[in-house]
């Protein structure tokens, strides 16, 4: 196993290039599952997460081809059956069910189980999915999705007790493409990793309109050719780099962002006193700010505040003066890196899903450890502004979800170093 070893200290520094999505990339990866043909997606991020998405499709008798960045895959003879061992470790593995069984009329993959930042049901994709006509089965755990028929237009409600779900809509969305008839989704996700996953579907020769909004509309077609595209920038690492760079950074640009897509956390850091400057479209500037106050949010389905952006603002506002109330709505468990952060000497306190923080001059550094990849990247920012070396350890939390992160610190002036354990 490897740690991070984060020196405080460091002001941050230069220009850091954000890496394509990851939550784009998932879905749009098992979408290939759709066509016999070609499909060439770029900008796919190296990380652990895309690579168990690249094994099960070939697991499942895809040819992949994998380089700089660009996935190249065939899916020309699939099997409906996902691979246990490989499904296990990712949840998001579930967002193969959709395309198997709009393709091959049934698929077999292992119920997700829970992790740390709270249950993961599947109720809603399944709903969905029965909608369109298939029956589900629940057994060993796996679930079992067959639709001998074939599928069915539906109107459809996919709104949960947390509002929308995003690989539900991803799901639903990739299993009605070939169904027959119209199928109008109520309740969608509008996150922009759904109306990415829709941009490639209809470059495949799909017919969806709505995406990015509550209500998307389907029209079934009888098969899907093969697609170039390109995944739009990772939203959440850029939120992070951001963050990043109101604790401790003097001149700090990031470059491959989509400053539509961070609104919310732009004008938290704005209305918390950091100077946020939108440079173009692709290019945000941010430096520390100096007056600062304290601000509170609650997260939601987009474009609301993003709850995987939730941990590193408390990183943030545990230094930042006055009070700070942050509440989780869509995750209200996703609170792991709260004992850690109060082990580096935060003030935060915890009233059901709401952290209250009362903001500390200093945290000073300690050995940390969170088993969610954001939770372990706001332990990351929190070193980065702590009183000497503070140790994040279970590195893989992180490489889930962040190319080369400490590769990227680095080259703006944080002082990292990768140890194996
Ligand atoms: C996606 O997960 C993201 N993952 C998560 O990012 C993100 O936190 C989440 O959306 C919310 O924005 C990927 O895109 C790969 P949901 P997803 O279904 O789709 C409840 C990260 O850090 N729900 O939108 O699995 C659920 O419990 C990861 O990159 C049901 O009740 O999340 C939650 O409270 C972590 N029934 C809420 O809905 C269902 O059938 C939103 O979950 C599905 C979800």
């Amino acid at each position: 196993m490897e740690k991070l070893l984060v020196h405080g200290g460091s002001r941050l520094n230069g220009t850091v290039a954000i890496s394509g999505s990851k939550n784009s990339s998932l879905p749009i990866m098992a979408a290939s599952l759709l066509t016999r043909e070609r499909c060439v997606i770029r900008r796919v991020p190296d990380l652990s997460d895309t690579n168990y998405m690249v094994r099960i499709l070939a697991t499942l008798g895809a040819n992949i081809e994998r380089a700089s960045g660009n996935v190249i895959i065939n899916a020309e003879k699939i099997s409906s059956q996902a691979p246990y061992d490989l499904v296990r470790k990712m949840r998001a593995s579930v967002c193969v069910l959709g395309p198997l069984v709009g393709r091959l009329r049934s698929a077999v993959v292992s119920l997700p189980g829970g992790c740390v930042i709270g249950d993961r049901p599947i109720d809603l994709h399944l709903r969905g999915l029965e909608a369109l006509g298939a029956t589900v089965e629940v057994k060993g755990g796996d679930v079992s999705v067959c639709a001998a028929d074939g599928l069915r237009g539906a109107e459809i409600n996919m709104r949960g007790k947390h509002g929308s779900t995003v690989l539900g809509t991803g799901n639903v969305m990739m299993a009605a493409v070939l169904a027959k008839g119209q199928t109008i989704i109520e309740g969608a996700a509008a996150e922009p990793e759904v109306v990415d996953l829709a941009t490639f579907l209809n470059a495949m020769g799909a017919r969806i309109v709505g995406a990015g909004t509550r209500t998307i509309v389907i029209e079934g077609v009888d098969e899907l050719g093969g697609a170039e595209h390109v995944v739009i920038p990772d939203r959440i690492e850029a939120g992070t780099f951001l963050i990043a760079g109101a604790l401790v950074g003097d001149d700090v640009t990031l470059e491959n962002v989509c400053s539509a897509h961070l609104r919310e956390l732009i004008a938290f850091l704005k209305q918390s006193g950091h100077p946020v400057n939108e440079l173009d479209g692709d290019r945000i500037h941010i430096s520390a700010g100096v007056e600062l106050r304290g601000n509170d949010l609650v997260t939601g389905p987009y474009p609301e505040f993003a709850t995987d952006m939730q941990a590193q603002i408390c990183a943030l506002c545990a230094t930042t003066p006055g009070i700070s109330v942050v509440t989780e709505a869509i995750f209200p468990q996703r609170f792991m890196h709260v004992p850690e952060l109060n082990r580096m000497g935060a003030n935060i306190r915890m009233e059901d899903a709401t952290a209250i923080i009362r903001g500390v001059d200093k945290l000073s550094a300690a050995p940390v450890m969170a088993s969610d990849l954001r939770a372990s990247a706001a332990l990351v920012i929190a070193g980065l502004g702590a009183e000497g070396t503070t140790e994040v350890n279970r590195l893989y939390h992180i490489d889930r979800g962040y190319e080369n992160i400490d590769d990227k610190l680095r080259r703006i002036g944080a002082r990292v170093d990768r140890v194996k354990q």
